[in-house]
């Protein structure tokens, strides 16, 4: 469960808050799409979700725990439990795009034969499995996205929150995305994608998060219960 009890954020220096007054509940197993313009805040409300940012003000509860009473290593735990696709990637340029995608099941442990399988599978998934053996500064950005995507849902986290996956794909590529997003939610992950491309937030019933000058409200789609 995610609970956002008043809560803002404001950037260091910052002259105002990013994103201020949230007041929401977001049940175990659901799927939101989170929208609004550039600068609304949807970026920062994510950062706060992994754990990244800490609210300035208010209180949320991610996993039932308070993000603010958390210790360094039990912040690192929960996070393990969290996949994330960040707008810009943040793949690891050294390192092989297999080698990218197993570093969440490397951080839990030793990785099992299965779980490279699962790996490999989840790269094939994506078209990238001629490409599993390079270093991933050598991709462009729609692959780098895909390899973002195998990484965040490799491990199948509770918690899923994706910065725009679709966002430098083309069309069937981001319904393949879509694909596994829908998956890991049958399966019971809580996921939560930021958007701004109406083809998504149409094709797909899951209801609306919408963010505007750093607030969020939640609009309500008929025939859109598919949480
Ligand atoms: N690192 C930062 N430092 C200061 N202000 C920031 C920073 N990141 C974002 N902002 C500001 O916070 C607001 C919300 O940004 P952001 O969360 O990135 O929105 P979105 O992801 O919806 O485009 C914007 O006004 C933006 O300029
Ligand atoms: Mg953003």
């Amino acid at each position: 469960m995610i609970t956002f009890d008043d809560v803002g954020f404001c950037y260091p220096h910052a002259a105002g808050d990013a994103v201020h007054d949230i007041n929401l509940t977001l049940a175990d197993g659901s799927f939101h799409f989170l929208t609004g313009a550039s600068g609304a805040g949807k970026t920062t409300v994510f950062r706060m979700l992994h754990l990244d940012l800490l609210p300035t003000k208010g209180r949320l509860l991610v996993m039932g725990r308070n993000v603010g009473s958390l210790s360094r290593d039990e912040r690192a735990d929960m996070r393990r439990k969290i996949g994330v696709v960040f707008q810009d990637f943040r793949l690891l340029p050294h390192l092989t795009v297999r080698e990218n995608v197993a570093l969440p099941l490397a951080l839990a442990g030793e990785i099992t034969p299965g779980q490279y399988r699962a790996v490999d599978d989840m790269l094939a998934w994506v078209g990238l499995g001629k490409k599993k053996d390079q270093i991933a500064s050598s991709l462009s950005g729609g692959e780098m996205q895909r390899v973002a995507v195998a990484r965040a849902v490799v491990n199948k986290p509770a918690l899923l929150i994706a910065d725009e996956p679709t966002g430098n794909v083309d069309d069937a590529m981001g319904k393949r995305i879509m694909h596994l997003l829908t998956e890991l939610h049958k399966h019971g992950t809580t996921v939560l994608v930021a958007t701004h491309d109406p083809r998504l937030t149409e094709a797909y019933p899951y209801p609306l998060l919408e963010m505007k000058s750093g607030k969020m409200t939640q609009r309500i789609r008929k025939g859109g219960d598919a949480s």
